[in-house]
């Protein structure tokens, strides 16, 4: 949307520039500096995009001063507890929430796609058994690009269409494939008679030997961690998915660079250095020494699961993932877990101490995901895994809404040079 109103620059030696002000639905206001270069020979400078809207979106807002996230203009809370994730799924790619009818099509067309192509087991038994899952992901994810290369045009709806359910529908394949071979355990096929998450549980546990039935309270909980790792707006890999789908490049190559990026401990890989920190901190006792040290600027480390560039109040994902990590190890009879109780007097410490206060430091979603994870049994190399499997949806929701934005460009950002300025090139026996 635009607004009439405008922002008037003048620049050193008089020179006024009138730039627009743009309007969305909810959320600050932009500056449309888009004439900017054109009127004054100059460029912004903002070094990891801290006041900058790099595209329109209709898919998910949050507000950080509040805590508030929407999908679609949905709480976060409602739907986790409301709905299920192939219904969300479908609210993020579509923008509404399906009829009875939509759910059960595209419940079906997901469902019928979560297949491999057999030669893919080849891709994974290239790796080492001790390769990350991530690893893993990045290239079989990568790599389907060259199994469905014929029949896809990024122009054509139907084409988009077909990605998008291929890509949501083979992750879960993908990343449980990814945890068997490393465990030296035989591939368990997917099975269309499960719903998604418990599927997903199947392909995890099961083996060839005997019959595993899959825990629907298990199932109910991993459902809902998917919800809230949907979607999240123009975070690190959902950038580098725009950055890299910008260039007209394969949707699954474009999703392997958002894995990638997904995979950095200051983004997705935080829910397993959170259990790592856990762990290391050990007892109760020791909050007070790894808090002191979060604080100390000449010492690295960093309480994970803490801080936000954009949440500047408690994370609506972590608040009902505290609650689900209570119910599920309640229900596991692990109510006792030790990393919990650790969890919850470090939060409560941490909270009310003046340096996190201060800098409007919360737990995020990453704070309690690990400790209900690993209670499930899931290791921890494949917590970053699952987090990766959940955003495909908004990856591909964030893709497509690229591809039809007329106002899309091929991403390229310019800088601020500091290097020499020109200079001769001087031979080889000239140098000093
Ligand atoms: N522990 C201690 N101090 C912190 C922390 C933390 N977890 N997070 C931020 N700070 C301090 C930081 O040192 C800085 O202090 P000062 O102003 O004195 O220099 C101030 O708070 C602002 O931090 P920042 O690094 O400028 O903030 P940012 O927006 O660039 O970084 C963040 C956001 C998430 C990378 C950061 O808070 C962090 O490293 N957190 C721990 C890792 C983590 O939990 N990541 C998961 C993010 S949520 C899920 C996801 O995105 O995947």
């Amino acid at each position: 949307m635009t607004s009439n109103a405008t922002v008037r620059l003048t620049l050193p030696g008089g020179v006024e520039v009138e730039l627009p002000i743009l309007e969305g639905t909810l959320g600050p206001k932009v500056v449309d500096i888009r004439r900017l270069y054109a009127a004054t020979g100059m460029f912004t400078y903002d070094p990891g995009y801290t006041a900058t809207a790099s595209c329109r979106s209709a898919i998910t807002y949050i507000d950080g001063e509040a805590g508030i996230l929407l999908y679609r203009g949905y709480r976060i809370e409602e739907l986790a507890t409301k709905s299920d994730f192939l219904e969300v799924a479908y609210l993020l790619l579509n923008g509404e929430l399906p009829t009875r009818q939509q759910k059960q099509q595209f419940v079906h067309d997901i469902t019928y796609h979560t297949m491999l192509h057999e030669q893919i087991q080849f891709l994974f038994r290239g790796f080492r058994r001790d390769a990350h899952p991530m690893a893993v992901m990045i290239a079989v994810v990568g790599a389907l690009s060259a199994f469905y290369h014929e029949d896809l045009d990024v122009e054509d709806a139907h084409h988009r269409l077909v990605a998008t359910h291929r890509m949501i529908a083979k992750m879960p394949t993908i990343a449980a494939w990814a945890y068997k071979y490393s465990i030296g355990h035989p591939f368990i096929y997917p099975r269309n008679d499960l719903e998604y998450a418990a599927n997903f549980l199947h392909m995890m546990f099961a083996t060839p030997c005997e019959p595993y039935r899959v825990d629907p309270v298990l199932a109910r909980a991993l459902d809902r961690i998917f919800i809230l790792h949907a979607d999240h707006e123009q975070n690190a890999s959902t950038s580098t998915v725009r950055l890299v789908g910008s260039t007209g490049a394969s949707p699954y190559a474009a999703v392997a660079a958002g894995i990638a990026s997904l995979w950095g401990p200051a983004h997705g890989g935080a829910n397993e250095a959170v259990v790592n920190m856990l762990e290391q901190i050990g007892s109760v006792e020791r909050i007070p020494e790894f808090i002191a040290r979060a604080k100390d600027k000449n010492d690295p480390f960093r309480l994970m699961g803490f801080g936000h560039r954009v949440y500047k109040n408690y994370d609506p994902r972590a608040a009902v993932l505290k609650q689900s990590a209570d119910e599920v190890l309640d229900l596991l009879g692990k109510k006792e877990n030790k990393k919990l109780q650790i969890a919850r007097e470090l939060e409560k410490i941490a909270l009310n101490d003046e340096y996190f206060q201060e800098r409007k430091l919360f737990p995020n979603v990453d704070f309690y995901s690990g400790i209900i994870l690993e209670a499930m049994g899931i290791p921890r190399h494949m917590f970053t895994a699952i987090f990766a499997l959940a955003r495909t949806v908004g990856w591909m929701a964030q893709w497509n809404e690229m591809i039809l934005d007329p106002e899309q460009k091929i991403g390229r950002p310019r800088q601020l040079y500091t290097g020499p300025a020109e200079r001769p090139f001087l031979p080889i026996d000239a140098r000093g």
